[in-house]
């Protein structure tokens, strides 16, 4: 019997986590010659190349009177403030020079800061890691290391087509995570008739397990009523097609398929924008069908309209949550949501108390849903 749990404890909460790397936007938006805005947790960022392509991110906004940086000019190395031209390493954001010193006033200029983030390039795009912010009032210091390395997509083999795909979602990174992971919403959100009917709905088993910082979806046979999977296996001519969807905090989700030597794999992410506003990106890389021409495009449609169903029913749904409705999750199609909120809240109780993370789940469980 499904069992309906507080609503208070279960909706979304909106709390954005720092302390991770996120995507920022795709390599090929930044370019050498322009700087660029990007907003993510709600903090606005300026970002650029140097002169040797390297990308960079600093806050947007300078430290001496909150002018945007990105209203200044950059020479490939430091970035000018247009209100009265301090200067900051573009990389670093260490202050390089004030104008309006004059030779016997000795303000340590070197001492100070604008925020500047750790900035990656990953499986076509920038990473930024972002830390918890800075104690209000208290002002930049030189950025940290981050503790984690970038997360990237897997691969199983050296020859394989990359792609992204982007889309902006009217709602809350809660939202946006447990769209992305709610099995139910398949038969009604994404049909298809190259995909699948809504009649083609039955009932699914399906084993999870804990793991660092997350759940599986174990390894799996899919879902046998969909035409790419009929294909892939006559295809790959691998009786075995295997999928692995792992969940990872703080917005990672990762899909693996095999079938004998072909292989697929994506890793999606959910990027709190604002506090109701998020932004999907989706990196896959693949050697199946490597040798069509047209391959990666097909799979680009594919997964296009996959994201773009999804966009427009997280945009009809936002209509409803302006509204701040009751809500409720429901065992089991829910259990994966719940799972998130729990995890969410584990990792946050942790670093409060600098103790280790206790997991919500204590082993593996099987859940049942018809989809
Ligand atoms: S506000 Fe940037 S130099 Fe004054
Ligand atoms: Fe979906």
């Amino acid at each position: 019997m499904s069992e309906l749990e507080l609503p208070q404890r279960q909706t979304p909460d909106s709390l954005m986590l720092f302390g991770f790397w996120y995507r920022a936007m795709p390599s090929g938006e930044l370019t050498r010659s322009q700087l660029r805005q990007a907003m993510l947790l709600e903090t606005m960022l300026v970002l650029g190349r140097d002169q040797q392509g390297k990308p960079f991110a600093l806050r947007d906004a300078c430290p001496h009177r909150g002018m945007p940086l990105s209203y200044g000019s950059f020479d490939g190395q430091q970035i000018e403030c247009s209100y009265h031209g301090w200067k900051f390493d573009a990389h670093t954001g260490q202050c390089r020079l004030i104008p309006s010193l004059t030779s016997d006033q000795n303000l340590k200029v070197d001492r100070i800061y604008a925020g500047s983030y750790a900035c990656e390039e990953q499986d076509g795009y920038v990473w930024l890691f972002i830390p918890d912010p800075p104690p209000a009032g208290a002002g930049f210091t030189k950025s940290a290391e981050p503790p984690i390395p970038v997360p990237q997509v897997p691969a199983f083999g050296e020859k394989f087509k990359i792609a992204h795909l982007t889309a902006d979602l009217p709602c809350s990174v809660d939202h946006g995570i447990i769209g992305l992971m709610d099995p139910a919403h398949g038969p009604f959100v994404h049909q298809a008739w190259w995909w699948r009917t809504r009649h083609s709905i039955h009932e699914k088993r399906k084993s999870f397990e804990p793991i660092p910082m997350g759940f599986r979806m174990s390894a799996h046979t899919p879902s046998s009523n969909s035409a790419p999977y009929k294909l892939l296996r006559l295809y790959a001519d691998a009786e075995a097609i295997t999928t692995t969807i792992d969940f990872v905090l703080p917005n990672q989700r990762y899909e693996t398929i095999q079938a004998g030597k072909y292989w697929f794999a994506s890793l999606t992410t959910v990027t709190p924008i604002t506090r109701d506003h998020c932004r999907i990106d989706v990196v896959a890389k693949w050697n199946i069908f490597r040798w069509v021409p047209f391959g990666p495009e097909l799979l680009k449609f594919v997964f296009a309209k996959f994201v773009e169903q999804d966009r427009q029913t997280m945009e009809k749904q936002s209509e409803g949550l302006k509204h701040n409705p009751h809500l409720m999750l429901i065992d089991d199609a829910d259990r994966p949501a719940k799972w998130y909120f729990q995890l969410k809240a584990a990792h946050l109780e942790a670093k409060r108390t600098g103790k280790e993370m206790r997991h919500p789940m204590d082993g593996p469980v099987a859940l049942k849903w018809r989809s």
